[in-house]
């Protein structure tokens, strides 16, 4: 009997949180992912002037805070903010997604692989705190958002 109850409560508490997923509407998944994104795109500018362009003095406690910033993104799930009816604008949400982005799932997967994997070593490079690692593992990410980019993002 405890057992029974116990299944009913986790499969209503599983209920509950696939509901509270659903409960994003399109038009703020929209809103999410591009802020997810527009994120990591600060961070990668704050390593780029550190790393890259020089322009800003190479601070490795802000270079590994930016780059954890970045991997932590790449894993949070943001293939959630894909769901129906995002495909294009919604409400005052305009969006830059292809629309071959919804049907070629398992290479979307593979290119969101391929950033989370270039950040994990853009971490371990800015943990080790050697600036030319850095600068070879930022380049890597870049190419990863770059190819995704060049499938799946209008311009
Ligand atoms: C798996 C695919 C994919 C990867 C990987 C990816 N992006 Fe994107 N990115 C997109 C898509 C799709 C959009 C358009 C989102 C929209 O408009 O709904 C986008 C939009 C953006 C935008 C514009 C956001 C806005 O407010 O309109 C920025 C900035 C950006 N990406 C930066 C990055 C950076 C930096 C990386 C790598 C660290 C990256 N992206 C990796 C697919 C990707």
């Amino acid at each position: 009997m405890k057992i029974a109850i116990a299944g009913a409560l986790c499969a209503a508490l599983l209920a509950a949180s696939v509901t509270a997923q659903a409960e994003v509407s399109p038009e703020d998944q929209i809103k999410l992912r591009k802020a997810g994104y527009s994120f990591m795109g600060w961070n990668m500018g704050k390593i780029k002037e550190q790393v890259i362009d020089e322009t800003v003095s190479y601070n490795p406690d802000q270079v590994l805070a930016a780059a954890n910033a970045i991997s932590a993104i790449s894993k949070s799930g943001m293939g959630a903010l894909f769901g129906p009816g995002t495909e294009t604008n919604v409400g005052d949400q305009v969006t830059r997604v292809k629309p071959e982005m919804f049907e070629n799932t398992p290479d979307v997967i593979t290119l969101s692989g391929d950033l989370t994997r270039a950040a994990e070593n853009l971490v371990a490079a800015a943990d080790e705190g050697d600036q030319s690692k850095v600068r070879t593992a930022f380049g890597e990410v870049g190419q990863t958002c770059k190819a995704c980019h060049d499938k799946y993002r209008q311009k």
